[in-house]
């Protein structure tokens, strides 16, 4: 049996408190709040882990969804593995990644090498002593060494690219820099997707471009961080942070996958899993997770603003740890939708994208003379987003027509305008005309 201690950041807290301790053995996984934590008045750190004196546990050996949202995926994983020299398991992932994962809570000791964030003057400054020198190539490779090392130290931040996080003292941001074989005006793509998405109404992550050296991979995407805040004393608090992919509990429904899968699809059309990873059931989900009618009913009406725009910038990486909720009220555990995030846009010939998480449920039709099989879509045209619009997220059809067109005409008449401003040559800009300029087809024979 290992025992792993389990931090929380309360609410207006600079310190962690020191919330409870999970259990791992070969068949079981429990959470036991600590009696000191309870005794405090200390709040649930998630609603599904209520704050009681007694042992939780996991129906499935996995561990509790919102302690891994707290640490890394690959990108992560991959620069703990060269520090350790051996693959990382789901625990060491998640004790010795640094402290700077989503969310307000930490896994394992917290030691001080676990909290050392770079501050962005001294990361720019370090850059910057290169910027002359960086047109030839010993300057490029010790610039790439330096920011190499400052990546090396690691991240318990999710997602695949090379990220690190920056301070300013104040505030925490992410610093993502394009991988080796990307477009390297990915960081402006990015940062004009997050413009574009916010006059689409969406709520966005605040963003900008920094130019970080050398002629070749010049750029990264300086993110401020939505889940850390500062305090009234200066210092920097945290806030609860869950991924899709938590919230739908979709490692569980992988886990449940079994011979009766195949069954399954033919029986219903679609697998668990799949309805698991998509965003009607996000939807649904997070009517428990936040505990204001009015409030869910926004949020989902702003779901299906970032289904559409995922659908017209043909951002195809819209996957259940690309949305998440933050939580807003710890005591009485209400969540909301988060600023949207990591949305680019595609370049491989797109008509009519299929989104990662399917957006729309169609339940089967049993009467008539061709009974249909449930459907889940994933492949957008507007007749089926707005149809979805109506079914899942809270329009009216012609409310849905009119979003849909007008943030259409946005997306069509705004984009490369915003492209040119984040500072991107026509050169690069030309690569996406061919996705940005067209249309969603309306129908599927249209499309197809
Ligand atoms: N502005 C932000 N504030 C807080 N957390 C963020 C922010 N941007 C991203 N994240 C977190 O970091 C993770 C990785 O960021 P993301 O932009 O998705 O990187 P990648 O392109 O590698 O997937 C996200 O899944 C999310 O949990
Ligand atoms: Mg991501």
């Amino acid at each position: 049996m290992i025992s792993i201690p389990v931090h929380v950041w309360l609410p207006g807290c600079a310190d962690p408190a020191s919330a409870g301790v999970l259990e791992v053995d070969d068949r079981s996984v429990s959470f036991t709040y600590g009696a000191d934590y309870l005794t405090a008045g200390g709040p649930s750190i998630v609603g599904e882990l209520p704050a009681r004196r007694a042992r939780h546990r996991q129906s499935s050996n996995l561990l509790f969804p919102i302690m891994q949202d707290a640490g890394p995926d690959s990108w992560g994983e991959m620069l703990l593995e060269k520090r350790l020299q051996h693959q990382p398991t789901q625990l060491e992932l998640l004790t010795l990644c640094r402290a700077d994962g989503a969310g307000n809570l930490v896994l394992g000791a917290l030691t001080p090498d676990r909290f050392e964030t770079i501050e962005i003057e001294t990361f720019i400054g370090i850059l910057n002593q290169f910027e002359d020198l960086a047109q030839t190539d010993e300057a490029y490779v010790r610039l790439r060494a330096i920011i190499k090392e400052a990546i090396d130290q690691g991240t318990g931040l999710g997602g695949a690219k090379p990220k690190l996080e920056l301070s300013d003292g104040g505030m925490r941001y992410i610093a993502k820099f394009p991988d080796i074989h990307d477009d390297p005006y990915l960081p402006h793509v990015e940062s004009a997707m997050l413009k574009l998405a916010s006059q689409c109404g969406i709520q966005v992550a605040v963003a900008e471009v920094k130019e970080v050296g050398d002629h070749r991979h010049p750029y990264c995407l300086v993110s401020r961080r939505f889940d850390r805040e500062q305090l009234a004393s200066g210092v920097i608090g945290r806030i609860g942070y869950a991924s899709a992919h938590c919230v739908n509990r979709v490692e569980e429904a992988m886990r449940q996958y079994s011979a009766n899968e195949l069954t399954e699809f033919t029986l219903k059309g679609y697998s668990s899993v799949q309805l698991a990873k998509s965003y009607p059931r996000f939807a649904e989900n997070m009517r428990r997770w936040c505990i204001d009618r009015e409030a869910w009913e926004s949020d989902v009406r702003e779901l299906w603003r970032r289904i559409v725009f995922n659908a017209l910038v043909r951002n195809t990486d819209d996957h259940t740890k690309n949305h998440g909720l933050l939580c807003r009220d710890m005591a009485t555990q209400h969540w909301r939708l988060s600023p949207a995030f990591d949305i680019v846009c595609g370049i491989s010939d797109l008509a009519s994208p299929a989104l990662c998480m399917p957006y729309l449920y169609q339940r089967a039709v049993r009467h008539g003379r061709n009974p249909q099989a449930a459907r889940l879509v994933a492949k957008a045209n507007r007749q089926d987003l707005i149809k979805a619009a109506v079914l899942h997220y809270g329009y009216e059809q012609d409310e849905a027509t009119e979003v849909f067109e007008s943030m259409r005409q946005i997306v069509r008449s705004g984009w490369r305008e915003q492209m040119i401003t984040e500072g991107m040559p026509d050169s690069a800009i030309s690569r996406y005309e061919r996705n940005l300029d067209r249309d969603i087809a309306k129908t599927w024979e249209e499309s197809d």
